[in-house]
């Protein structure tokens, strides 16, 4: 029979761990929840008022279970030993050097989360896969478990993958299409999912916790991803033939959208994706379908990836191209550094990108976002210490407004849309730029034809004219 959970422990505070966990903690008052990681800073700012990660709603969750049933600690050991379910919540990011890298996950940190689990349980656990891995990746956690597990103690492997989108966590962890969750199909494994399922089901109708294999589980995971970058990539690859054409790649994507077995959803073309997981977790698809001797399989999702770079570098270039063919020492702001809106994250933004780019060409960049902060823009600018920063830093602003970033800027290039930037005072913008004013709107948010009764010269992607 199923264990009920009293106790929940979760490895791995990030942008993950933390959000799924709070709102597990303020859904079930009846189960302590401990998040734990060994990065000290993060815990202390979740024990804090300036919570680590920005994401809307989550101050309100945190602030609510916090020192009722919800801890944040970095005593690892402690929380594993007296948890009955464990997820693992770790970053599992591409490899850079060995065997895959630039292509496989580097499964490092959790490997020595499960090593750890091993010493220092003694008494059975659940573990649940909450990080995305690769097929099959639950397997050898269970040898590791099982090599090193004391006297009596069992282990049940669950694959739970997250399929939360950042900026809207919450209302995703609230209300989600659906919750998966793969284990073995053995009496152990069947009873382990429930144990689990019981706990999406004080808030999740059960219609929508979809119970699948190990391996289903794990590799729906991947697909997911793979699918929805894959349509980014799609429409974007479109927006290139629009700008040739004339066609408007709004209203393309609106025509194909409404078709029910399409969907208007994430048809949005832009300046390519970001964030931390659809390229890594592509690749990782690309390493897998290689190492199973699948490499037109591979060939086929590596192409959602370069489209994406052609993307990146083809708006950079136009910036360029527009701009007279040069923009060495011109002055060009850039609109928003995180990967999308409402979120602070930058990883893999296509603003780091667009910005190398400038830079190369020796154009003076201004950058202004709303939510990064400016020692976090210096570690993208210099790939964490990778690139010196000092023959960067005369030409690079990092400013407290838009208004202040657009100020005397040839190019106002728009990476992020952030609202805040469809209501700014265009016309003193206008007012404050040489002539000719661009504007490049790489997110089509822009109110093009206001735009241009102001004056602005205005480029948008996926638009001809
Ligand atoms: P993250 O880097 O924000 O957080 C991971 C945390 O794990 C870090 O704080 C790190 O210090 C901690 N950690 C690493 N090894 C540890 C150990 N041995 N013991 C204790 N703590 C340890 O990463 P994230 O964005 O939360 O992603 C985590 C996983 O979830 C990844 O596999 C990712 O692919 C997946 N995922 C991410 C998102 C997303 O939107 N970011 C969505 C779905 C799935
Ligand atoms: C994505 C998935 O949407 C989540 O389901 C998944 O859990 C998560 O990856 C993960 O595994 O990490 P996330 O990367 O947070 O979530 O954000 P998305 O909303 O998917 O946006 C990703 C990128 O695609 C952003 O740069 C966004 O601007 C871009 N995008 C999105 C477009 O260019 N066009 C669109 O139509 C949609």
């Amino acid at each position: 029979a199923p264990i009920e959970v009293k106790k929940i422990c979760c490895i791995g505070a990030g942008y993950v761990g933390g959000p799924t966990c709070a709102v597990i903690a303020l859904k079930c008052p009846h189960i302590q929840v401990t998040i734990v990681d060994l990065n000290q800073a993060r815990i202390d700012a979740w024990n804090s008022d300036n919570l680590p990660i920005y994401e809307p709603g989550l101050d309100e969750v945190v602030k609510a279970a916090r020192g009722k049933n919800l801890f944040f600690s970095t005593n690892v050991d402690k929380a594993i030993a007296e948890a009955d379910l464990i997820f693992v919540s770790v970053n599992t990011p591409t490899k850079k050097s060995g065997i895959g890298a630039g292509f496989a996950a580097d499964l490092n940190y959790l490997q020595l989360a499960t090593r750890r689990i091993a010493e220092v349980s003694t008494s059975s656990k659940i573990v649940v896969e909450k990080s995305t891995v690769p097929c099959r990746t639950a397997e050898s956690m269970r040898t590791i478990l099982e090599a090193n597990s004391k006297p009596g103690c069992t282990f049940d492997i669950l694959s739970n993958p997250e399929f939360l989108a950042e900026g809207t966590a919450i209302a995703d962890l609230f209300n989600p299409d659906r919750v998966l969750i793969g284990s073995l199909q053995t009496q152990s494994g069947k009873d382990a999912c429930e144990a689990l399922k019981n706990v999406y089901s004080n808030w999740i109708s059960t219609d929508r916790i979809l119970t699948v294999g190990l391996w289903s589980s794990e590799l729906s995971k991947l697909a997911a991803n793979a699918m929805l970058a894959q349509r980014i990539s799609s429409i974007n690859a479109l927006s290139a033939i629009c700008e040739a054409t004339g066609a408007s790649v709004d209203e393309v994507a609106h025509a194909v959208g409404r078709d029910s077995r399409v969907g208007p959803k994430f048809l949005k073309a832009s300046v390519g994706f970001g964030g931390s997981c659809f390229q890594k977790d592509i690749l990782n698809l690309v390493y897998l379908s290689e190492s199973l001797h699948l490499p037109e399989v591979a060939k086929y999702w590596r192409a959602v990836v370069e489209m994406n770079e052609h993307q990146k570098d083809r708006f950079a270039r136009k910036v360029v191209d527009t701009l007279f063919n040069t923009i060495t020492g011109k002055k060009i702001a850039l609109l928003g550094w995180a990967f999308k809106k409402d979120t602070g994250d930058t990883r893999e933004s296509p603003s780091i990108s667009i910005a190398n780019h400038f830079l190369s060409e020796k154009a003076r960049i201004s950058i202004y976002d709303p939510q990064v902060t400016e020692s976090q823009m210096w570690l993208d600018l210099t790939n964490y210490g990778d690139i010196p920063a000092e023959p960067i830093k005369p030409h690079v602003t990092i400013c407290k407004s838009a208004e202040e970033a657009c100020k005397n800027a040839e190019a106002i290039v728009i990476c992020t849309e952030w609202d805040e930037f469809k209501t700014l005072d265009w016309e003193k913008i206008y007012a404050n730029c040489p002539r000719p004013a661009f504007v490049f709107d790489g997110r089509l948010m822009l109110d093009r034809a206001a735009l241009k009764k102001i004056g602005f010269t205005v480029i948008t992607i996926g638009t001809g004219d």
